[in-house]
C-alpha cells in the first residue's frame, strides 16, 4: 500500500492506495472524535458489490454503517437528490461528528460531498473512490458539486475529505469503457508531469490494459501525487491546477457538442490532448513527433484519438464559453513531454486549422 498526504494548509489528510483497502477502512481513516455512525452514500451497483467489506472494516472503529442509496452515473448529481440526502441526515438525526462516506464514482463522490460540506456547515468526509478516474482525478482536491439543468457542477463548494481510500481491487469489475476512459487522465499526468510514468505505459501498456494490481498501485499512485502536489498548492484552482486540465480545453468544448454525445470524457480529453500537441508543433513551441508520439501511446491504451470529430464552427464555440476563455483561447501545451507551458492568445485560425487536419469538417451540412 502506498500512502500520498495531501498538504492543503490546515487541512491534510492521506490518500492510500492499494488492494484489498476496504476492509481495512478502520485504520486508514484519522481520529473522528465523537462519530458514531458512518453514512455511506453508494448507488445500487457499487453498494452490491463494495458496501459489505467497506461496512465490515468500518464496524473495526465501533462505526455502524448507514447506507443512503442514490441512482447511477451523473444522474445522481442534483439538487434533487442533494436534498434527499440532507433530509435523510437530518431524520436519521446525523450529528456533526459523523462522517459521510462517498462509496463510487466520481459522481457520487462530487454529490456527497457537496452533502457534507453543508449538512450543519459541514460534517467530516471520506472518499472511497472505485472507478479509475475518480481514484487518479476526482477524489482528490477537495471539489463537489451538483448540476443544474443550465449546466454542468454550477452549485458546490470546496470541502476537502479527511481521507481518501483508494482500493484498486475495485477496479476489477469497472466496465472496459469506465476503465478506458479513467486511463486517458493517467496518460495526461504521465505526458504532463511524470515521465517515469509515461516510459512504463509506453513500455507496457498492457499492464495497465490488464488492471494489474501492482501496475495500477503505482499508476494510481502516481496520478495522486501530481494532483497532490497541484492542489497543496493551489486549493482554490487559480493557476497550477491548469497543467492538469492538459487536453481538457477542447475536451471539455466536444463533450458539449450533440454530435459528441455517447462518447466518454476520456476519450473527449485524448482527443484533446493529441490536438494540443498538434497546435504546439503548428506554434513551432514543440519538436514535430510530439503528437504522434501522443497518438501511439493513447491508442495503445484503448482510447481513439484521432477521427471522428465534429465541425469546427461548433467545436470554437463551445470552446468560447470555457470558463478558462479571455479573448483568443489559452491552453495548456507541452514543450516536450514532461514540459507543460500556458499558451494565451492562440488565434482561431490555428485552431480551426489544427482540427481540420484531425478530420474536422470545415462547413455547415457537409459530409464527412
Ligand atoms: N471533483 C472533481 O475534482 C472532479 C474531477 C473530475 C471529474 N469529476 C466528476 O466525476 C464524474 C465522473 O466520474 P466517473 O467517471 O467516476 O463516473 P460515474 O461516477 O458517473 O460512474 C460511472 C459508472 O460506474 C459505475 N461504477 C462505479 N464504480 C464501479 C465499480 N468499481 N465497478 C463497476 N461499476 C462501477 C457507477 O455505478 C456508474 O454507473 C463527473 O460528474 C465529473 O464531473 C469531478
Ligand atoms: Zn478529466
Amino acid at each position: 500500500m502506498e500512502r500520498v498526504r495531501v498538504a492543503v494548509p490546515g487541512r491534510a489528510y492521506d490518500v492510500s492506495v492499494g488492494a484489498g483497502l476496504l476492509p481495512r477502512a478502520a485504520e486508514l481513516l484519522p481520529e473522528l472524535p465523537g462519530a458514531e455512525r458512518a453514512f455511506v452514500v453508494s448507488d445500487p451497483l457499487v453498494a452490491d458489490h463494495y458496501l459489505e467489506p467497506l461496512a465490515a472494516g468500518l464496524a473495526d472503529r465501533g462505526l455502524t454503517c448507514v447506507h443512503l442509496g442514490v441512482p447511477e452515473g451523473e444522474e445522481a448529481k442534483s439538487l434533487h437528490t442533494m436534498t434527499a440526502l440532507l433530509r435523510q441526515l437530518a431524520t436519521q438525526g446525523a450529528h456533526r461528528q459523523d462522517p459521510v462516506v462517498a462509496l463510487g464514482g466520481g459522481a457520487v463522490g462530487d454529490l456527497a460531498g457537496f452533502v457534507a460540506g453543508t449538512y450543519m456547515r459541514g460534517v467530516p468526509f471520506v472518499q472511497v473512490p472505485t472507478t479509475l478516474l475518480a481514484q487518479v482525478d476526482a477524489a482528490i482536491g477537495g471539489k463537489t458539486a451538483v448540476n443544474l439543468p443550465e449546466g454542468k457542477n454550477l452549485v458546490g463548494v470546496f470541502h476537502q475529505p479527511v481521507a481518501v481510500i483508494a482500493d484498486v481491487a475495485t477496479l476489477a469489475s469497472l466496465p472496459e469503457r469506465e476503465y478506458r476512459s479513467g486511463m486517458a487522465e493517467g496518460a495526461k499526468v504521465a505526458l504532463t508531469l511524470d515521465l517515469e510514468l509515461l516510459e512504463r505505459l509506453e513500455r507496457e501498456p498492457g499492464a495497465a490494459l490488464e488492471r494489474d494490481p501492482a501496475a495500477l498501485e503505482d499508476l494510481v499512485t502516481r496520478c495522486v501525487r501530481a494532483k497532490a502536489a497541484v492542489v497543496g498548492e493551489d486549493e482554490r484552482d487559480a493557476g497550477g491546477r491548469l497543467v492538469l486540465n492538459y487536453g481538457h480545453t477542447l475536451g471539455h468544448a466536444l463533450e458539449r457538442l450533440d454530435a459528441f454525445r455517447g462518447r466518454s470524457h476520456g476519450e473527449a480529453v485524448a482527443i484533446g490532448m493529441v490536438f494540443a500537441a498538434q497546435l504546439a508543433e503548428r506554434l513551432g513551441r514543440a519538436e514535430p513527433g510530439l503528437a504522434a508520439r501522443h497518438a501511439r501511446l493513447l491508442s495503445s491504451l484503448g482510447l481513439e484519438p484521432e477521427g471522428g470529430l465534429p465541425e469546427a464552427e461548433p467545436i470554437l464555440a463551445a470552446m468560447r464559453l470555457d470558463k478558462k476563455y479571455r479573448r483568443g483561447i489559452r491552453f495548456v501545451l507541452l514543450e516536450d513531454v514532461g514540459r507543460p507551458v500556458v499558451v494565451g492568445d492562440v488565434p482561431e485560425g490555428l485552431v480551426r486549422e489544427t482540427l481540420a487536419s484531425m478530420g474536422a469538417p470545415a462547413t455547415s451540412g457537409g459530409p464527412r
